[in-house]
């Protein structure tokens, strides 16, 4: 290969990498400004949430933002049904592509988690902020069949009682009645 073509074919990588950096940084400002930042739950608070929330093998299990997807194969893990709903097209496929080469059956929808059918879920698991976590309230009221459980980190739903706590790992359970 002559020095012309290597030259040609750095700037094409360098041109495609810039692009997808800035295409990451865009969506990342959009899903921001759409219910929440990329943030990750850190290890331990995610095997408390699903403990908190007594996850069981064959259950129906929503992350509503789920990042690069470590909640959704944690739950997998445990046998439950486990759902990642994303806006972010790249962390979308950062979780699907994760799920199959774990070999996990875990699903990835690319959407908007106000728009997702939560109806079947048993057990959902949010970490949004405080403004997005008022919106959804009444989503998760309406839609969720009784006894449904919600572990929000970090963040309330204001008019709900949280049923326990974990105030170490900032998790609330929350029980649809
Ligand atoms: C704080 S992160 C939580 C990530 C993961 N659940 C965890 O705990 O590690 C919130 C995620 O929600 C996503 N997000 C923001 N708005 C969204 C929306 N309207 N629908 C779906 N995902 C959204 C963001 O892209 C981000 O990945």
């Amino acid at each position: 290969m002559s020095i012309d073509i290597l030259i040609l074919v750095l700037q094409i990588l360098f041109m495609l990498a810039g692009c997808a950096v800035a295409f990451f940084f865009l969506f990342s400002c959009l899903s921001f400004l759409y219910g929440a930042p990329f943030v990750t739950s850190d290890r331990r608070a995610v095997d408390a949430a699903l403990k908190l929330a007594k996850l069981k093998k064959d259950e129906w299990f929503y992350d509503l933002g789920s990042g690069d997807g470590r909640v959704v194969l944690a739950a997998s893990k445990l046998g439950a049904k486990a759902v990642g709903v994303e806006i972010n097209p790249f962390l979308w496929l950062l979780g699907a592509c994760r799920s199959v080469l774990s070999g996990r059956k875990a699903n990835f929808l690319l959407q908007s988690f106000y728009d997702v059918d939560l109806r079947d879920a048993d057990v959902v698991f949010v970490y949004t902020w405080q403004g997005t976590n008022e919106k959804l309230e009444g989503k998760l009221r309406r839609e969720l069949k009784k006894g449904a459980r919600v572990v929000s980190h970090r963040f309330t739903f204001p008019g709900w009682k949280p049923a326990a706590k974990d105030d170490e790992r900032k998790l609330l359970l929350y029980v649809k009645e």
